[in-house]
């Protein structure tokens, strides 16, 4: 059965990367949930999509230059705009998660995608996997564009499903070829490289017995596709759209 996966959560609706936003798509029956991690000054774990603060919260600064106490300060509701420009999770005291929050309040049941934003994040990223109960279950991918960081992520930890994001138009069948060669489990190319007809690509990931996932569907006609071709799993910005195109069987 295909996954549906959370991009950042749920987050068309709710700001990108926080409770609010994971807590709603597992309301909507995600089979797992994606975040970003990066490093911070102070060797944490922050989960945040951008090299800085200053898209979703209302502060400014490289998250690597600063300590997971002053990203805390930050507003992570304030950049979210709803369809009206009201911005409704502004000053509701919602804050940058860090990875060991995540990890501690998934639920049972719901897998993880970490995809590993900065390189520098990658062995505080394996080491909090290690002994946590997502990796207990089998259920956490981790993933990059980054050939170095998911090569040094299996290095540190064999047993780790890892794989390799792929940007726009790079080719999928070279990432295919790629995670063959280095032991990756998955691949992720852009949905738009999967073609209008994805029936070759999926049926040469099987043959390697690769994991073929793509990034972002929100269109429910294109996530039936998917899922009636075969595709291990989508990402997509409306888990609400997703279920219900996907139903679990
Ligand atoms: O899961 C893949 C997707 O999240 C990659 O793109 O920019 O949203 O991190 P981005
Ligand atoms: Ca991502």
């Amino acid at each position: 059965m295909t996954l549906v996966v959370g991009h950042r959560g749920a987050c068309a609706y709710r700001p990108e990367n926080t409770f609010p936003s994971y807590e709603l798509a597992v309301e909507h029956g995600v089979d797992a949930i994606e975040i970003d991690v990066h490093l911070t000054a102070d060797g944490q774990l922050a989960v945040i999509h951008d090299e800085t603060l200053d898209r979703t919260t209302d502060r400014t600064g490289r998250v690597a230059e600063l300590t997971m106490d002053m990203i805390r300060e930050a507003d992570a509701g304030a950049g979210f705009a709803a369809e009206d420009g009201s911005h409704p999770y502004a000053d509701q005291g919602l804050r940058v998660p860090t990875f060991a929050e995540v990890l501690d309040w998934l639920p049972e049941g719901v897998g993880l995608v970490v995809e590993i934003k900065a390189r520098e994040a990658t062995d505080a990223t394996v080491e909090a996997l290690r002994g946590s109960r997502v990796r207990a279950a089998r259920a956490v991918n981790v993933i990059s564009f980054d050939e170095a960081s998911i090569e040094r992520a299996r290095e540190l930890d064999p047993e780790l499903d890892t794989g390799l994001l792929l940007v726009p138009f790079d080719k999928p069948e070279r990432g295919l070829a790629w995670a063959v060669e280095r032991g990756h489990l998955g691949v992720y190319p852009w949905d738009g490289d999967l073609g209008i007809d994805p029936r070759p690509l999926i049926a040469q990931a099987n043959a390697f017995g690769r994991r073929l996932g793509c990034y972002v569907v929100n269109e429910p006609d294109r996530m039936r596709q998917l899922a009636a071709e075969g595709l291990w799993a989508f990402v997509t910005d409306m888990p609400d759209i997703g279920r219900a195109a996907v139903p679990r069987s």
